[in-house]
C-alpha cells in the first residue's frame, strides 16, 4: 500500500438562501473590508443582486469594494487588477463571485496581494505563502469546483498558456452553495459547466492514484449529475437540481485533488489557443478520450456506467465499457453539445500548436493509461 495524505477541510454552506449568511460569516472571520471579485457579465445577474443584498442592509458601516474585470480565462493582469485595488482600499477579504474564471482570479490575486513584485511565472508553492487574505467563494456556475480546489487557472503575462497555481493556503475559509444564485444561468452554459463537472468525476475516479476517498465522491458526483444536469438545462428555475448540481460540481472539484486525465490536457489549450469554452472543451473531447483508454485498459469504465444507472454489472469488460462510453456520448449530445471542436472554430492547423501545449500539460500524467505525444494529436484530429 502507497502512503498518502487526504484532506477534506472546506466549511461549505449548501441550500436556496444561504448567501444570507454570508455577512456573520465575513463578521467571524474579522473581514471588515471584503473585496468582490467577479466579472462584468455577472453585474445584471440576481445573483450579484443577492450578493449585494447579503452585503449591504443593516450594515450601513461596511465598506466593500468591488473587482469586476475578471475575463473569461483570467489573466494574470486581472488577478493584478484585483490585487492593486484590494491594496488600495486597504481590504482585508476576498469574495469570488461567478464561475470558475472570476473564483480563479480572486483565489490566486491573493498572492500578488502577499507579494505584488511577483511574476506569476516566477511563483514557487514552497515559499511560504501562509498569511494569504481570507478568502470566501461563491460559485454561481455548477461546474469547475474552483471553490473547493487548492489552484487558480490564470494565464500569466506573456503566456499563451494557462499556469495552475496551487497551494493549500489558496482553500477557500468558508463556501456558499446557494441554487438560487445559479437559476439565471442559462441553458447552454448550464451545459458546458455541468459537463466540465461530470468530466472531473470521471476522470478523477479513472486516475490510477490510490485516492479511495476520492474514488467514492466521484462515483456519486456521476450519479447527481446524470440525474440532475438535463433537468438544470431543461428548467433552469428548478432549485432542487441546481443544488443537486453545485453539490456534484463541488464533489467533482473535491475528487480531482487527487487528479485528472487525458481530456483536460486536451481542454486546456484549446481554451488558450482557440478561445473554446472549458467544459464545451471537455464534453467535445471526453468519449474521444474514452474510446482510446478503454482500449488499452478493458472495462476501466465499468463502475462509471454502474454510477450512470446501467446494468453492465455481468457484462463483459469490452461489452461494459461500451455501453458506458455509449451512454456518455449520447448524455453529451442531449445536452445540447457540439459535436466536433469544428463546430467552435478549430481548424486542422492549429492541431500541432494543440498537441505541443496538450502535451506540456500535466494532466495527462494521470491518464488511466500512458499517452503519448502523437496520441494527442491523433485525438485532437479524431475530435476536430
Ligand atoms: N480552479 C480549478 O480547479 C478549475 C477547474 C476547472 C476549470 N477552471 C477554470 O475555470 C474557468 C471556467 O469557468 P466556468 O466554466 O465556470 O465559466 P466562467 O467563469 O468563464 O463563466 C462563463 C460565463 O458565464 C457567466 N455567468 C457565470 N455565472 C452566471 C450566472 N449565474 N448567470 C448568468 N451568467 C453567468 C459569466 O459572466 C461568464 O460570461 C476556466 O478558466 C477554467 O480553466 C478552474
Ligand atoms: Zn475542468
Amino acid at each position: 500500500m502507497e502512503t498518502s495524505s487526504f484532506n477534506f477541510p472546506t466549511d461549505t454552506r449548501v441550500g436556496p438562501g444561504v448567501i444570507a449568511q454570508l455577512n456573520e460569516t465575513l463578521l467571524a472571520l474579522g473581514i471588515h473590508r471584503p473585496l468582490v471579485v467577479t466579472d462584468a457579465g455577472l453585474l445584471a445577474t440576481d445573483a450579484y443582486k443577492k450578493l449585494v443584498g447579503a452585503l449591504l442592509p443593516g450594515k450601513p458601516d461596511r465598506d466593500w469594494f468591488l473587482f469586476s474585470e475578471v475575463q473569461p480565462n483570467p489573466t494574470e493582469a486581472n488577478t493584478r487588477g484585483a490585487a492593486g485595488l484590494a491594496l488600495d482600499k486597504r481590504c482585508d477579504g476576498i469574495v469570488g463571485l461567478g464561475g470558475g474564471s472570476a473564483l480563479d482570479a480572486a483565489k490566486v490575486c491573493r498572492i500578488l496581494i502577499k507579494q505584488p513584485k511577483l511574476k506569476l511565472a516566477d511563483y514557487d508553492w514552497e515559499a511560504d505563502w501562509s498569511g494569504l487574505l481570507p478568502f470566501i467563494a461563491i460559485p454561481t456556475t455548477a461546474g469547475t469546483g474552483s471553490e473547493v480546489g487548492r489552484s487558480g487557472v490564470v494565464t500569466p503575462d506573456g503566456g499563451d498558456s494557462k499556469g495552475m497555481y496551487f497551494h493549500p493556503e489558496l482553500l477557500a475559509k468558508c463556501v456558499f452553495l446557494d441554487p438560487e444564485l445559479t437559476t439565471g444561468l442559462p441553458p447552454g452554459l448550464t451545459a458546458a459547466t455541468g459537463l466540465d463537472a461530470l468530466t472531473h468525476c470521471i476522470e478523477s475516479y479513472t486516475s490510477p492514484v490510490f485516492q479511495p476517498l476520492c474514488d467514492g465522491i466521484a462515483l456519486e458526483g456521476i450519479a447527481l449529475i446524470i440525474r440532475a444536469l438535463p433537468s438544470a438545462i431543461a428548467d433552469g428555475p428548478d432549485i432542487d437540481a441546481r443544488g443537486h448540481m453545485l453539490v456534484a460540481a463541488a464533489m467533482g472539484g473535491v475528487a480531482f485533488q487527487k487528479d485528472l486525465g487525458a481530456t483536460h490536457s486536451l481542454a486546456h489549450p484549446l481554451s488558450a489557443i482557440c478561445g473554446v469554452h472549458h467544459g464545451t472543451a471537455n464534453a467535445i473531447c471526453l468519449p474521444h478520450v474514452m474510446r482510446f483508454n478503454a482500449r488499452r485498459k478493458s472495462g476501466v469504465y465499468r463502475r462509471i456506467g454502474i454510477a450512470c444507472g446501467l446494468d453492465v454489472i455481468s457484462c463483459s469488460d469490452a461489452e461494459a465499457d461500451e455501453q458506458t462510453i455509449h451512454f456518455i456520448d449520447d448524455f453529451i449530445r442531449r445536452c445540447g453539445m457540439p459535436p466536433s471542436l469544428e463546430e467552435v472554430g478549430v481548424k486542422e492547423e492549429h492541431i500541432e500548436t494543440l498537441a505541443n501545449q496538450a502535451w506540456l500539460d500535466p494532466c495527462h500524467q494521470t491518464n488511466p493509461v500512458p499517452v503519448k505525444h502523437e496520441d494527442l494529436k491523433e485525438l485532437f484530429l479524431k475530435a476536430l
